[in-house]
């Protein structure tokens, strides 16, 4: 394991793994959830940049920021604050992811209904290539129809093309006039029709809708401090938030206008809306506390997927229908980021399984049938986490064979020895 500090230096070391034909691993804050940054071949290299990590430039009229692929999320979310704009990117791991995975996992997150994918904020990169050169893209234009976009090949490839070092981002004026709501509906239907109320209400103005199920609320209550701000055996939760960058709207009026005809209408049975800053960190915190409590209820497979938002009442019946008939007794635990049709469909074993048997009889089968139907209803294994090595075998069997063929020969063009993150993102040829 090498810990370079430099783009220089990790040019070295691939320069030198490229003459010796080593495979490199690139990792970051090690917070993946797919098994990307990381090696079980004892010759590889493992590069971790987390000594790459400065701010190289800010630049406020442009509203941009420039760092480098070691930069903890959060600090980079900090620094850009104090300087009076806002850096969306926002998800659980934040305090110890890097931006280098976000980059190479184009990461998702909370804040995507309004902002987009990590993607979508990004202007310009540099990356160590395979054989060692220094790709320098790092620029802060909004506009370059200079021929292939190669940042956005990079993006998203978790260091199968090469080695992201560095980025410039683009900024936001600060969310300073913001509101959040928790709310409680009684169906996924009833949800997705608040969030098109929602948006048609407060055009542009939406960042966050995150569905959160009754189980949740059950788990927190049992094993954490964390509560529930409203009766917590609604069968459905939101927590959203809107946000304008006119200091003076009237949201909070506004909002609450909103959700009394919601009420009115039977969409919404139960709601509170946030009266502080805590409250806001309180709904916060339960959406991130719902996915660390799920472990003290036993072993459970965690998905990722997404569907196209209409089809998400569709996806969670025939879903949690198909997993019990596969596995009676199993504990459906669906939440995740509703407003951009990505449901972390997660499961929890029964109780009377052990963590062993539930996986050793259950994963693969559990994994098939909710990956099968959510191929049916035109959606994707793999949303917001990537592909790694662990969603190889669905990307053999989900992934348009066209779109395969080209990945495979962009990365014969990348990386004509296969050293960069061998056996991730891209099946083997059978
Ligand atoms: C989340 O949205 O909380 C995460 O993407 C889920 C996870 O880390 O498994
Ligand atoms: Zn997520």
């Amino acid at each position: 394991m090498v810990f370079p500090s430099t783009t220089d230096e990790v040019a070295k070391v691939v320069s030198a793994c490229h003459h010796h034909k080593v495979p490199i691993v690139p990792q970051g804050g090690n917070t993946g959830r797919c098994l990307g940054a990381q090696s079980d071949d004892e010759n590889a290299v493992i590069v971790h940049l987390k000594h790459l990590n400065r701010i190289r430039d800010f630049d406020a009229q442009n509203m941009t920021v420039t760092v480098e692929s070691g930069v903890i999320l959060q600090y980079l979310q900090e620094y850009v604050a104090e300087r009076g704009l806002f850096f969306p990117l926002s998800l659980g791991s934040e305090g110890s992811c890097h931006i280098g995975g976000n980059l190479a996992t184009n990461a998702g997150g909370v804040n995507v209904l309004r902002y987009g994918n990590t993607r979508d904020l990004t202007l310009g990169i540099e990356a160590v290539t395979a054989n060692g050169t220094v790709l320098n893209e790092l620029h802060g234009l909004r506009k370059n129809n200079t021929g292939y976009d190669l940042k956005n090949l990079l993006i998203g490839s978790e260091g199968t093309l090469g080695i992201i070092t560095a980025a410039t981002f683009k900024l936001s004026p600060p969310e300073t006039n913001n509101e959040h709501a928790f709310i409680a509906v009684s169906s996924v239907t009833d949800a997705v029709q608040c969030l098109q109320r929602l948006q048609s209400r407060f055009v542009g103005k939406v960042s966050t809708f995150e569905l959160m199920p009754r189980r949740a609320m059950q788990f927190l209550a049992q094993h954490s401090d964390v509560r529930c701000p409203i009766g917590d055996d609604h069968p459905w939760y939101i927590w959203y938030k809107l946000a304008d960058a006119n200091p003076d709207a009237p949201l909070l009026d506004d909002n609450l206008a909103f959700l009394e005809t919601l009420m009115e209408d039977g969409v919404v049975v139960d709601a509170t809306v946030s009266q502080n800053e805590s409250m806001k960190q309180l709904f916060w915190q339960i959406r991130e506390t719902l996915v660390e409590v799920q472990k003290f209820e036993g072993a459970s497979v965690k998905f990722d997927v997404a569907v196209p938002i209409s089809a998400i009442p569709m996806l969670i019946e025939r879903g949690n229908a198909a997993i019990e008939a596969v596995c009676p007794g199993i504990r459906p635990y669906p939440f995740g980021h509703l407003g951009d049709g990505n449901i972390h469909y997660n499961l929890t074993r029964p109780k009377h399984l052990s963590d062993t048997q539930f996986l050793d009889d259950y994963k693969e089968q559990l994994v098939k049938t909710l990956h099968d139907i959510v191929d049916d209803l035109g959606g994707t294994f793999s949303a917001e986490h990537g592909v790694g090595s662990l969603k190889i075998k669905d990307m053999q069997t989900y992934k348009d064979p066209v779109a395969l063929d080209l990945m495979r020969r962009v990365k014969q063009a990348f990386d004509p020895f296969n050293l960069m993150n061998p056996g991730k993102v891209i099946p083997p040829l059978a």
